[in-house]
């Protein structure tokens, strides 16, 4: 499994930033993922090489030109699934995470200005994809995180590392346990004796019960109604 993503960006050195560094890009270099980048200028209109136009309709900021985003989508070859990153998006989930890791290809497109003309969005078929309720300055950190959240599920890139069910997300959809290491006492707080215990099924259990209470305290939207206490 190789996942081989293209951005359609006005910044292209942003990338890949920190994917280029640690596990990531370890695995960027060993071919177990690909990255290749469109600087979007490139088709830009004029001497000036415009790729904004004002929003039809009045309003404040600039909006990509639809003529030029679908050149520059229409340049990329097997673009496979086409995401734009956009605080309007569906959310990221972990569940939509897992979808992309098993795609070939993904065509990420990140916005600046205001947005981009919806008529490219529409003709070129691309899913819009948000990764939290805030906004950023444009689509180019979300395409990162949403990379990141990607590359690690692909076979290898992890290593040893613990395995995509264990975690928070997981198929339980909870919150993870807090995690604890040596020293065992440190600033005068102890780990919590159980995990000391040797005793699996009690530290399973323990596990079990702080990610119930955690989620209830701090997501209960993730749990279903009868189990948010
Ligand atoms: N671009 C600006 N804000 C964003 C967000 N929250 N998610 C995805 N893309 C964005």
């Amino acid at each position: 499994m190789c996942v081989r993503f293209t951005v359609l960006t006005l910044f292209p050195e942003l990338f890949p930033g920190p994917l280029g560094a640690s596990l990531a890009g370890r695995a960027l270099e060993r071919g177990l993922w690909a990255l290749h980048t469109v600087n979007m200028r490139d088709f830009g209109l004029g001497a000036h090489r415009a790729v904004d136009d004002a929003p039809f309709g009045g309003g404040a900021g600039m909006v990509l030109r639809p003529d030029v985003v679908a050149a520059a989508l229409d340049s990329v070859p097997g673009p496979g699934r086409r995401i734009c990153l956009s605080p309007r998006g569906a959310p990221l989930t972990q569940a939509l995470v897992q979808d992309l890791a098993a795609e070939p290809a993904i065509t990420l497109l990140c916005g600046r200005y205001e947005g981009v003309d919806q008529r490219a969005l529409d003709a070129r078929a691309c899913e819009e994809i948000s990764i939290g309720d805030y906004v950023l300055s444009g689509g180019e950190i979300a395409a990162l995180a949403l990379m990141d959240a990607v590359v690690r599920l692909i076979p290898g890139v992890m290593g040893n590392a613990q395995t995509p069910a264990e975690e928070s997300f997981g198929p339980e959809g909870l919150l993870e346990y807090p995690h604890y290491t040596r020293p065992g006492v440190w600033e005068g707080r102890a780990v919590p004796g159980v995990l000391l215990s040797g005793n699996h099924a009690a530290i399973a259990a323990w596990r079990a019960e702080q990610a119930l209470a955690t989620t209830r305290a701090r997501r209960p939207d993730l749990l279903p109604p009868q189990r948010r206490g």
